[in-house]
């Protein structure tokens, strides 16, 4: 692609509105679908994550405790260090609350904890919805530690 090209193509891009309603809105997908598409970039597709940024889901003390914590921490985000069988994590977690539905939430969740922590309590649409409530003003992106 010539300069010119490459530059009106780059400016077609900015101005692009987004569609009303994105993919996520419209088709009803499942936790595995939503891991897939926003949550395998960081935590990978096993749930082993990236060495020094995002920590592995297995034997995580995180899927192991609250629910709740849980919840608040896929609403607002994380960062910060983080300390895993010895290992430094130092990555940024994002915030979903603006992203994705109470439902897509707990489905999601629900998808993360049967994979990685059988046997742990399941999230219901409704806790996440109270959780989204008690966290309106909350900071996002508070920091580990
Ligand atoms: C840009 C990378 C990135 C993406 C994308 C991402 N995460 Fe995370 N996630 C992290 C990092 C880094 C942490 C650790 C945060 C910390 O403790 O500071 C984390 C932590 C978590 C935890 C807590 C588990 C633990 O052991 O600490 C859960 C649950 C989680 N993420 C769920 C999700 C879900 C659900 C999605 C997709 C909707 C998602 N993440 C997308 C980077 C990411």
């Amino acid at each position: 692609m010539t300069r010119p090209l490459a530059i009106a193509a780059a400016l077609a891009a900015v101005s692009c509105k987004p569609s009303p309603k994105s993919p996520l809105e419209v088709v009803p997908l499942s936790g595995a679908d939503i891991y897939s598409m926003r949550c395998s970039v960081c935590h990978q597709q096993d749930g082993g994550g990236i060495p020094g940024n995002c920590p592995p889901f297995q034997n995580s003390p995180r899927l192991a405790g609250q629910p709740s914590e849980l919840i608040h921490l896929v609403l607002q985000g994380r960062r910060g260090e983080v300390v895993r069988n010895g290992e430094t994590y130092n990555g940024i977690m994002p915030a979903w609350r603006d992203e994705l539905s109470d439902d897509q939430i707990a489905a999601v969740l629900n998808y993360i904890l049967e994979t990685w922590q059988p046997g742990a309590a399941r999230v219901s649409t409704a806790e996440v919805s109270a959780a989204r409530a008690a966290t309106e003003n909350a900071p996002l992106l508070p920091q580990d530690g």
